[in-house]
Formats: structure tokens, sequence, C-alpha cells
């Protein structure tokens, strides 16, 4: 595909001789790990099986990440759209964070990894909640990279059901209209806690935020790639913060 998201500044080949300058690495890397289905259809496979391998990928990710001296990285994993699958598949995905942490919490918590998860837990089964809760609590002391897991999220959801509760605060007086600002939405998200991301990466060619953090990313960069998220390398995470480097944000300013 010819596109100008992905061949002007952003495929560069000097990018991956040029050292990253340490001193301007995106704070919180948001990415939207996507293509797991055809990586799998490429290979003539199931695709449960592109799902098994991209999992594969998200702790060389972390570890990548935490070297270069990011702080936080959210990855969406689960949308409140993705309920529309094939139930086996929805099954299949709702049994990954539990494999994920089953195998991956010992390294977490060696690499000193806070995990987190973002979306709405209600509609999630009972087991998936309970091995996230686990690594959750057993990683809660821990000052290393924060991993934000977003599960079962939904940016028009997280909306919906903030302004519902502030609708509510206000009916009971315990805000004033007058005193929401940016800042008190900020914190009303399910994101609250987490600057908003500096960078956000999309997998698998695909332009589109697919209702991920719509408030978050007003001023985030965007990074496209063709890659699919089961073939996601370190140096295509350099590469994404090369180009993130090379970009000038301006915040409305000069
Ligand atoms: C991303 O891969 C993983 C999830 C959405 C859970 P997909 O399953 O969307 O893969 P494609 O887009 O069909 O290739
Ligand atoms: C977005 O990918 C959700 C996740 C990666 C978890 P989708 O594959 O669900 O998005 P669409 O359907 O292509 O927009
Ligand atoms: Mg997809």
């Amino acid at each position: 595909m010819i596109d100008r998201f992905f061949h002007t500044e952003d495929v560069n080949s000097e990018n991956n001789n040029t050292p990253l300058d340490p001193h301007n690495i995106p704070t919180h890397i948001a990415i939207i790990m996507d293509g797991n289905g055809r990586w799998a259809k490429n290979k003539g496979l199931p695709r449960i099986a592109g799902h098994r391998e991209g999992m594969k990928v998200i702790n060389k990710v972390v570890e990548k990440a935490d070297e270069l001296g990011v702080k936080y990285l959210t990855l969406y994993a689960f949308s409140t759209e993705n309920w529309k699958r094939p139930k086996t598949e929805v099954d299949f995905l709702m049994k990954l964070p539990e494999r994920f942490l089953s195998k991956e919490l010992p390294k977490l918590q060696k690499n000193n990894v806070k995990v987190r998860i973002m979306g709405d837990e209600s509609l999630l089964p009972s087991h998936t909640v309970q091995a996230v809760r686990k690594a959750v609590e057993e990683t809660s002391d821990n000052t290393g990279l924060l991993l934000n897991f977003a599960l079962n999220y939904g940016s028009r959801h997280e909306l919906v059901q903030m302004m519902k509760k502030t609708g509510e605060d206000i009916a009971s007086g315990s805000i004033n209209p007058e005193d929401i600002d940016e800042e008190m939405v900020s914190k009303r998200l399910l994101s609250n806690g987490l600057p908003d991301p500096d960078l956000l990466i999309r997998t698998s060619g695909e332009i589109r935020l697919s209702n991920f953090m719509l408030w978050q990313l007003a001023y985030s960069e965007f990074w496209f790639t063709e890659v699919l998220w089961p073939d996601f390398k370190d140096k295509d995470l350099i590469e994404a913060i090369h180009t993130f480097q090379q970009r000038k944000r301006r915040y409305g300013g000069v």
C-alpha cells in the first residue's frame, strides 16, 4: 500500500541507525495491537493462532519499552465492540489474560512492572477478572513501568459512564456544574492517574482509532505501520519512537 501515512517520514531507512535521543522518550505509549487474525489467515491458521502468537509479543515490547525509559504502556487488548466476534474467538480472548499472566507474571515482577487494567470489568467472565486482579494486586508495590491493559475498553462507553456518574453527582449536590473542568473530566475517566499518551501506535495498516482513548489522544502523535501485531519487533518500536522524536508538538501554539 502506498500511503502518505507510511511512506514519507515514517519509513526512513536512516532511522534505525541513528541513536534515540534519551531525553525525548515518550512517557506514555499506547498501542492498538491489531492484525492477529490476518497474520493467522496468511499462514492458513485459525484466527486464535494469531491471538496466541500476538500474546507472545507483549512481553518483548514491555521489556524493550522499559529499557528505553518508557514509563507507561497502554495496550488495547479487547474492545467493547469485540463482543461481536464469534463466541469461540471471544472465549479464547477471555482466556488470554490468564494465560499471559500465569506465564509472564514472574518476569513482570522481576522487572518491577506494575499491572493495571482499564475497562468495564462488569461484563468480563469472573475467571478473567480474577486473573487480572491477582496480577494487579501482586504488582501493586512495583515502581517500574506501568502496564495498562485496556480490556473491554471503549472510549464512548467510558465517556457515557463518566457522564452518568457526573450527572448523579450533580443531582446529589456533591459537585456543581461550575466545578467541571478538563482536569476533573480526565480524573473521572478510566485512565485516571496516567498522563495522556504521547505516542499512539497502531499495527496492521488500519488508519483509525476504533473507539480507543478519544479524549486522551487529543494531542498524541500517531504512528501507523503495516506490520501485523504478531510480527511486531523491537526495531518497529524503535522506529516509532524515532519518528516521534522528529515530530514537533505544538499543542495549538506556534
Ligand atoms: C487484534 O487483532 C486483536 C483483537 C482485536 C482482540 P484482530 O483479531 O483484530 O486481527 P485482524 O484485524 O482481524 O487481522
Ligand atoms: C481494535 O481492533 C481493538 C483491539 C485491537 C483490541 P479491531 O480489529 O477490533 O478494530 P476494527 O474492527 O478493525 O476497527
Ligand atoms: Mg483487527
